[in-house]
């Protein structure tokens, strides 16, 4: 910007004095549309986190445990973003996007979905099919939030060595904010209850992580994630004390 002001004003003394008015009038109203352009940009900006939020809100009301789970999900994935590197504003977008994770769900019967036990291969097929039904509902993606909700969402079952679903990507094909979201969201499941399964301990889920490390997942990550180790699970404990009103006091909700 100054740089484009200081090229306006060469040689100004060499203009006659009406055009020097026309000139200074230009730059008034070009100054005055970039002030309106950055305004429509930051709004525009205020408004996709706005969708994200009242999304995460919709996954709360499928299911409470779920809901705190995806909201338990977001921050340690924010917490892994930056740990692994990434500048606190992509760390911010991925700590958006991770509770976006498991948004196709909604579209998976709940007789699957809640079923007791273990469900039947043809049932595994269907459930699958969530990442999919996630990449419907961000399709076309107009901003980097939305863009990185649906790589979430996507690729979060993708795995480094190219076993995963629905597309079968490894490595770093996998979008990071999908690498980040599987890390936090195996830990937080193993350390959950599940209609399928009892919780483990922390210290169990955490050999589990590592053990998966260049397998099931990206080896940086993980490495990030075992070395924070303690601070992920404080994180997480603090989380679940305050699960009663969390959303409230979720750092990213305003409503
Ligand atoms: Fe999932
Ligand atoms: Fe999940």
């Amino acid at each position: 910007m100054q740089g484009i002001y200081e090229m306006l004003n060469n040689n100004r003394k060499h203009i006659p004095a009406e055009k020097q008015f026309q000139r200074t009038a230009h730059m008034k109203d070009f100054k005055k549309s970039h002030e309106s352009l950055q305004q429509t940009l930051s709004s525009l900006e205020h408004s996709n986190t706005d969708i994200i939020r009242r999304l995460i809100h919709i996954c709360m009301f499928k299911d409470n445990e779920i809901g705190n789970h995806i909201l338990r999900v977001g921050e340690i994935s924010r917490f892994l973003a930056e740990k692994t590197g990434e500048t606190p504003e992509q760390a911010y977008f991925i700590g958006m996007a991770a509770p976006m994770h498991d948004i196709g769900k909604l579209g998976i019967p709940d007789a699957i979905l809640y079923k007791p036990g273990e469900i039947s291969a043809d049932e595994y097929e269907i459930l699958k099919t969530h990442t999919l039904i996630g990449g419907n509902i961000f399709k076309n993606p107009n901003s980097p939030e939305i863009e990185y909700a649906r790589q979430a969402a996507v690729y979060h079952h993708e795995r480094w060595d190219g076993q995963g679903y629905p597309h079968g990507l490894s490595e770093e094909a996998i979008p990071l904010a999908a690498r980040i979201t599987a890390v936090a969201d195996v830990f937080d499941v193993l350390l959950s209850w599940r209609t399928y399964k009892e919780p483990t301990t922390e210290t169990k889920a955490a050999k589990i992580i590592a053990r998966n490390k260049g397998t099931q997942f990206d080896p940086h990550v993980a490495e990030a994630f075992s070395e924070n180790l303690e601070e992920i699970c404080h994180m997480r404990n603090t989380m679940i004390s305050n699960a009663d009103n969390l959303w409230e006091r979720y750092p990213h909700s305003s409503n």
